[in-house]
Parts: C-alpha cells; structure tokens; sequence
C-alpha cells in the first residue's frame, strides 16, 4: 500500500455555485473534469468532505499520474472514508495501480484500465459515492478528449462536473449533454485558481520523490521467482512498482542494478520486505531517488 498523502488543511475560496450542490442527490461515480488549472482537484476534495458527512462510506480515485494529491505520481490511487464525520480518507484502505508515466500521453490504456480496477474495488468495498479527479489532458488533438470520452464510457459516472473555461471542454461535453446516462454540471473556473507553471509542477513531484525515497533501502530481487511487466526497461534509473497478487502496486523502487545473466536486480526501495510481491512492472519514467530529479 502506498501512502503518499500530501494533504493539507487547505483554506479555500467556496463558490455559491459549490454551495448549492445537493450531495444527497449523488451517488455512484461522481467525476470531475477540466483543463490544467482549473481548480479540479480543489473541488473534488471539496465534494468528498461534503460527501463523507452525508454517506457512511465515500471513496476517492486519483487519478491525476502527474500533480497526484492523494497518491505518488504515476499511480492512480483509491481511497475510502469509513467514518461519518472524516474530511479525508482514512489510511486503512487504500490502493494504488501504477501507470509509470507522469502524463496519460502514451499511457492511456492503463489509465483507463486501472480507474476502472479501483472502480470495482471501492464498490465491492461499499462505497455509496465514488469521487473521480482526473488530470488537465483534454485537448483533443494530444488524445485528451478520447481519454475523457472512453473513461466517462468505462466508468459510467451518474454525474460529470465540468470545469467550464471558454470552449475548452465542448468536444467532450457536447455529446453528453443529450446522453440520459451521465448528469452533467457544468461550472465556472473559480477566480481563486492559481496557475502552476510546468516547474512548479516538476518542483512539486520531485518534493513528493524525495519524501516517498527518504526512507529507501536496497532490496535485491530475483526476476526467476516474479511475473516481470516490461523487462526491456529494466535500466539503472528506471522507476518500478511491486504489485500485489491482483497487480496493485504495494511500493514502488527505482532500479540501481540490473544482470541478466544471473537475472536479479537490486532496487531501492521503502518497501520493507518483498511479502505479497508476486509481479514487477518497469515504468517509463526515469528518476534519481535522492533529489526527486526525473531524467529525461
Ligand atoms: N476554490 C479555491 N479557493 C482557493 N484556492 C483555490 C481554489 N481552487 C483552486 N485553488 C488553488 O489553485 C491551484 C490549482 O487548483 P487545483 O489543484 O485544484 O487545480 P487542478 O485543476 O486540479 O490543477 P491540475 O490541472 O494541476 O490538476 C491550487 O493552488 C489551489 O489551492
Ligand atoms: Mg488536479
């Protein structure tokens, strides 16, 4: 299980707008889309607390690879509340599926896939409300519309709220607007949105990397024993998850060595012990466990 959790208390800016929702009205996946900086993931945190009050059980899915707010970057992360009055989601359940990139640029299958594996899980965990946060990529032409598309298709949200910032959204929100499957509620970017240039954000998941690594040891591994996913990356720099028995990822290690004629690897890892890691999945994001640095 990984716990990443970079929240907060936050002091934020309540639209009337926001104020009028009626949580006990939503229920089952509720999904929250938008451009980069439009305030998406404040929102979405904002619901579940509202949520967590009214149902006894609310989950929230993480799925933003790159500015994660529950998880690690490049992983989806799911959460639950058990309680009644929790404004966040508890430690004890909690699980991540590792996508390996920052973006859903070129990684849009295990995007779409493990949304939905965590989907299944937080139902089958009973949650009443289901939160989905998703990343900025909606530009159609990088693929962001179809992503959002084929998610909204997956995942078969009761309502969509949409981040409304000119015509940004419209080749997603258009069709949707007629389809009697999906509510969609469409709200202006509040004004309190504060844009984060791209080193902010490479400033931001290098923080989280050093955190998450600080604690990191060496643990060798030997790849005869393990279902190996994407061996051709195993190069020194290279960022892995160790995933569960039903491919959840319980850690994630960056590799220091790698011999393919005796076909171990020595990882660096906070992972304590390999117990309950049966597969390994090579990301393709390269990165230096002590400065956070990725490398491109
Ligand atoms: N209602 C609000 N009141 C105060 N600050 C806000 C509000 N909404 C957003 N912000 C601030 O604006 C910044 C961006 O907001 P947020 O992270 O929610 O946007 P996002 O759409 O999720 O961004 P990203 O595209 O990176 O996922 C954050 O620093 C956040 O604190
Ligand atoms: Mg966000």
């Amino acid at each position: 299980m990984i716990n990443a959790d970079n929240e907060t208390r936050e002091t934020i800016r309540i639209p009337p707008e926001w104020e009028r929702i009626e949580v006990g009205c939503l229920t089952g996946t509720i999904m929250v889309i938008g451009a980069s900086d439009t305030g998406k993931s404040t929102f979405a945190r904002y619901l579940f607390r509202r949520l967590a009050k009214h149902y006894p059980r609310v989950g929230f899915l993480d799925c933003d690879v790159g500015q994660s707010s529950l998880g690690l970057p490049t992983t989806l992360t799911l959460a639950l509340t058990a309680s009644a009055t929790g404004d966040k989601p508890t430690e004890n359940e909690r699980l991540a599926y590792f996508v390996g990139a920052v973006s859903p640029r070129g990684h849009m299958l295990p995007v779409v896939v493990g949304a939905h594996k965590l989907q299944h899980r937080a139902q089958q965990w009973g949650v009443r409300a289901l939160v989905v946060d998703t990343t900025g990529l909606v530009d159609a032409a990088a693929g962001g519309g179809a992503l959002k598309q084929w998610k909204i298709e997956l995942l078969s949200p009761s309502t969509v709220f949409a981040f409304v910032r000119g015509m940004e959204l419209e080749h997603i929100l258009w069709p949707r607007r007629r389809d009697p499957r999906v509510r969609v509620i469409e709200l202006p970017v509040p004004k309190a949105v504060i844009e984060r240039s791209r080193e902010n954000r490479i400033f931001y998941r290098a923080e989280r990397w050093r955190n998450y690594f600080a604690p990191a040891a060496t643990l060798q591994l030997d790849l005869r024993r393990l279902a190996v996913f994407g061996l051709e990356a195993m190069t020194p720099g290279r960022l892995l998850a160790l995933q569960d028995a039903e491919g959840f990822a319980l850690g994630l290690g960056v590799v220091r060595r790698y011999d393919p004629h005796t076909q171990t690897a020595a990882i660096c890892t906070p992972l304590p012990s390999l117990e309950g890691v049966v597969s390994i999945r090579l990301g393709s994001l390269r990165l230096d466990p002590e400065t956070g640095q990725e490398i491109y």
